[in-house]
């Protein structure tokens, strides 16, 4: 696992831009597995502004998300496909078509999980992951629990995770309390995995992550165990890697 403090949020979202950029003109083909929530926001501004500046085409590349909220529709402002088409795919000439997000309104969200597991398998394999991580350590939306969960899944999350999230929500009632994600064995499938972390509330579970046991407790430990990882953090969420 390679570990990189970057001075700030942004310089952390330009060398992790640099590194799906990179693998976008390796292999224009690529499948890149993508994350949400505020985390690589400024990560996506940084491919959208490449690709206007002709640096990077992304007509081929095909993607797959770790994770939607059940319940909630595409078009949900609050949903994850919704998150997803704003901040990247609607700025960029991706095929809608060769994107992917689980969908949250499936009548049967277990079915879903199952056809969600065999979309990321038929593409070969996601290329490139990249990862947000939570306060309480979860990657995707494998929240801390006894045994580290391996395929795609439905979830109960936790009250941490829902507070969390509380904050793009008109009221604790209208938080989702369940979702669909990739499990850990799918994310550990990745031949490459990029993990972002920001601010001090991440500075603790940053930590847990690099130096503390491999447990499902803190399911990014597991990342420790795959052979191609690099963790940008600011000063901030690297604060206590540093003591
Ligand atoms: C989102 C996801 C989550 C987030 C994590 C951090 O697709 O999988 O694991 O990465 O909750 O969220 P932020 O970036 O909002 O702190």
């Amino acid at each position: 696992m390679k570990v990189v403090i970057t001075k700030d949020y942004t310089e952390m979202c330009k060398l992790a831009s640099r590194i799906f950029a990179a693998e976008i003109t390796l292999k224009p083909d690529c499948v890149l597995g993508l994350a949400t929530g505020s985390t690589p926001v400024g990560m996506y501004k940084e491919l959208v502004e490449m690709y206007n500046e002709h640096r990077v085409d992304f007509s081929q590349v095909k993607t797959v998300n770790l994770d939607e909220y059940a319940g909630l529709s595409g078009d949900n402002d609050q949903s994850y496909r919704y998150f997803m088409n704003h901040n990247l795919f609607d700025h960029i000439n991706i095929n809608k078509e060769n994107t992917n997000v689980p969908n949250g309104t499936a009548a049967d969200l277990e079915a879903e999980c199952e056809r969600y597991e065999q979309v990321v398998a038929s593409m070969g394999g996601v290329d490139v992951q990249l990862l947000g991580i939570g306060n309480n350590g979860h990657i995707a939306f494998n929240e801390p629990c006894e045994e580290f969960p391996e395929k795609t899944h439905v979830v109960n999350l936790t009250q941490n995770t829902i507070e969390a999230n509380a904050r793009f929500f008109a009221s604790m009632d209208d938080v989702p309390k369940k979702a669909l994600t990739m499990g850990i064995g799918t994310i550990m499938k990745a031949k490459k995995i990029v993990l972002l972390a920001n601010g001090a509330k991440k500075a603790q579970t940053i930590y847990d992550t690099v130096y503390g046991p491999i447990t499902p407790k803190v399911p990014a430990s597991i990342l420790r165990l795959h052979p191609d990882v690099t963790i940008f953090v600011d000063e901030e969420a690297g604060a206590l890697l540093k003591k």
